[in-house]
């Protein structure tokens, strides 16, 4: 038998602890909650993604009468960077969440499935993605690849 430890380090900061430009992407995704389309849920997710040129492509939640077809702001993010930013790195990600219904105190961190969809832009551009959360407080978590938070995950690399 072998116990095989993963570690990875999660750092929560007070938002003033942060850069102005890491301040700034993550301005940028809680403008994105004001547009977001969640009539159902009333959650509001704005997502920011800072590229190698400087140029951000931001995303939020669209969801939809028939709820599976929901899909969250982070990929929603990824691909406008796809398709508006073709080929640029992308290197960080900025996600916050609020709740007109209960306060977000905590970060907010993406779902599952867009967990999966992070990292394989990240494992396509072979360059970490740093991914800032945030929710209705000034507490912000920060992890420095998408790999922290799908650890043994599947990839292509099985196909
Ligand atoms: N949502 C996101 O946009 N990102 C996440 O990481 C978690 C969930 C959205 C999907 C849905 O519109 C609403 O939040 C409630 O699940």
């Amino acid at each position: 038998m072998e116990i095989v430890k993963i570690e990875h380090k999660i750092i929560s900061y007070k938002l003033d602890e942060l850069t102005q430009n890491i301040q700034q992407l993550l301005k940028e995704a809680k403008k994105m909650e004001k547009v977001a389309y969640a009539p159902y849920s009333k959650f509001l997710v704005g997502s920011a993604l800072e590229l190698n040129s400087g140029s951000i492509a931001t995303g939020c939640n669209q969801e939809n009468a028939s709820y599976p077809l929901c899909i969250c702001a982070e990929r929603v993010a990824l691909y406008n960077a796809h398709v508006h930013h073709h080929g640029e790195i992308i290197k960080r990600l900025a996600v916050t969440a609020s709740n007109p219904k209960k306060l977000i105190s905590e970060p907010v961190s993406p779902c599952g499935a867009c967990r999966q969809v992070i990292l394989e832009f990240e494992n396509r551009q072979k360059s970490p993605i740093e991914i800032y959360m945030q929710g209705q407080s000034d507490l912000v978590y920060y992890i420095n690849s998408a790999s922290a938070l799908l650890p043994i995950s599947f990839s292509s690399e099985f196909l």
